[in-house]
């Protein structure tokens, strides 16, 4: 497919995106303390195969190489995120130094390779002792945050330019509090409600200290929307199509937008929140820049008699699917970024999440053939550069991922890297996509942004 990539602005970023304990590994290395995914993904029956994030993609030792093959790939940013328990083994102070020592050794690799660094702070691996003393529920978890942010901000952000609070609060919260699917696998709506509550005050005032100790710091937020539709024109569907969207998309785009809470969700999920005066507006920083993860729409029916938001997702026939069995459909990654410009007013966007798992192998010749994710590839850029078209600020896209990694409750099986991982030699071979990608961004430098 051809790629009319002249409507995309200038200097836009053609990143890649990777987390902490995805790729990693080395857990118990240099003073690192377990975090809520090592103790989750220890736990029987919660990883598929048993898998866990102990050596993943070895990355704390292989990221030079890392480093190369973004170079290959020609991309010119690289979203990554630091480990709290790495650079905070006791979840509140004292700093590791060696922590950071590896934090700052990449980014000055990052930078030396011409590839502008994006820090995420949180991406799902809170330190385990922070946990054992009641995790987001409790408040002082977003205040322990906010000093942790601080102390990477002011190691890195002299270089760091770029930062995100939260990767997908929503997994956090809902996921992880409410469906027990993902660490700390709990099913309890007051836990989760309270979690959502402190991770959005969490970033408020990590957005603050950031800010504080890296002047120049661009700080934005990223979320994992969904394109909800009602599955029928049926009432019953419609009502729970926009409660479905409350819970995935107003409940973590109005407070920060200074909203506030959803009223009709507070309705809907009948906790008290853990409010104090002042929160509000700690919520609501303004921000620098607003990310979106996109992977898949949402057709939403009602579920009377299921747990909040009371609402179930259904499979619609004849649409595409990937090997993780999500939905495949570029038309929903236009309508959101649209939603976000012009019901959020966003001013600056960047696509920080987008991709596709299949079940990839290596072939004899040594080459790995997707042309699934290439096409996913293909259809998501150009439905960016159509919202570009319209007017959408959009200044940047990251693909999910760099590498195959450690895809959570899935373990090793899903795959979703540019780059194949041999799990078993680490050895990194670059995908079919990945070579077009490769090929996108190369039309895009040249001159005239030509189309690929
Ligand atoms: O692997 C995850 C990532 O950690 C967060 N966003 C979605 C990806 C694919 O599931």
């Amino acid at each position: 497919m051809t790629i009319d990539l002249a409507a995309l602005p200038q200097d836009f970023l053609w990143g890649t995106a990777t987390s902490a304990y995805q790729i990693e590994g080395a857990v118990a290395e240099d003073g690192r303390s377990p975090s809520i995914w090592d103790t989750f993904s220890h736990t029987d029956a919660k990883i598929d195969n048993g898998d866990d994030g102990d050596l993943a993609c070895d990355h704390y030792h292989r990221w030079r190489e890392d480093i190369a093959l973004m170079r290959q790939l020609g991309t010119n940013a690289y979203r990554l995120s630091v480990a709290w328990p790495r650079v905070m083994p006791g979840g509140v102070g004292p700093v590791n130094a060696k922590g950071l020592d590896f934090y700052d050794a990449l980014i000055d690799a990052l930078l030396a390779a011409g590839i502008t660094p994006s820090v995420t702070l949180y991406h799902w691996d809170l330190p385990q002792v922070l946990q054992d003393r009641g995790g987001w529920p409790a408040r002082d978890t977003a205040h322990h945050f906010a000093a942790y942010a601080s102390a990477v901000a002011e190691r890195l952000g002299d270089r760091v330019q770029h930062w995100t609070t939260l990767n997908e609060p929503l997994c956090s919260a809902w996921i992880g509090h409410l469906e027990g699917r993902m660490a700390p696998g709990l099913r309890d709506l007051t836990a989760a409600v309270r979690a959502s509550y402190h991770l959005l005050l969490g970033h408020g005032l990590a957005a603050q200290a950031v800010r504080a100790a890296a002047s120049g710091a661009r700080v934005g937020i990223v979320n994992n929307l969904s394109d909800v539709v009602p599955a029928t024109d049926r009432p019953e569907d419609i009502a729970a199509a926009r409660r479905h969207d409350g819970h995935t998309n107003r409940w973590w785009l109005d407070p920060v937008h200074g909203r506030g809470f959803p009223a009709d969700m507070r309705e809907v999920y009948g906790v008290e929140l853990p409010e104090h005066p002042g929160d509000l507006a700690t919520i609501a920083q303004p921000l620098d820049w607003l990310g979106l993860n996109y992977y898949f729409p949402s057709a939403i029916a009602d579920d009377p008699t299921g747990p909040a938001p009371r609402t179930r997702t259904v499979r619609r026939p004849g649409v595409p699917r990937t090997g993780i069995d999500w939905e495949v459909d570029a038309a929903g990654i236009e309508r959101l970024l649209l939603r976000l410009t012009h019901d959020y007013g966003a001013r600056e966007l960047y696509v920080t999440e987008n991709g596709a798992a299949y079940p990839d192998a290596v072939r004899p010749d040594g080459t790995v053939d997707d042309p699934e994710r290439t096409a996913y590839l293909e259809q998501h850029l150009a439905a960016c550069v159509s919202a570009t078209r319209k007017g959408v600020p959009l200044a940047g896209y990251f693909a999910w991922s760099l590498l195959d990694n450690f895809e959570w409750a899935y373990g090793y099986d899903q795959r979703f890297g540019l780059v194949h991982v041999d799990y078993g030699t680490q050895r990194r071979t670059v995908k079919g996509s990945g070579l077009r990608y490769a090929e996108i961004i190369r039309a895009y430098a040249s001159r005239g942004r030509s189309a690929a």
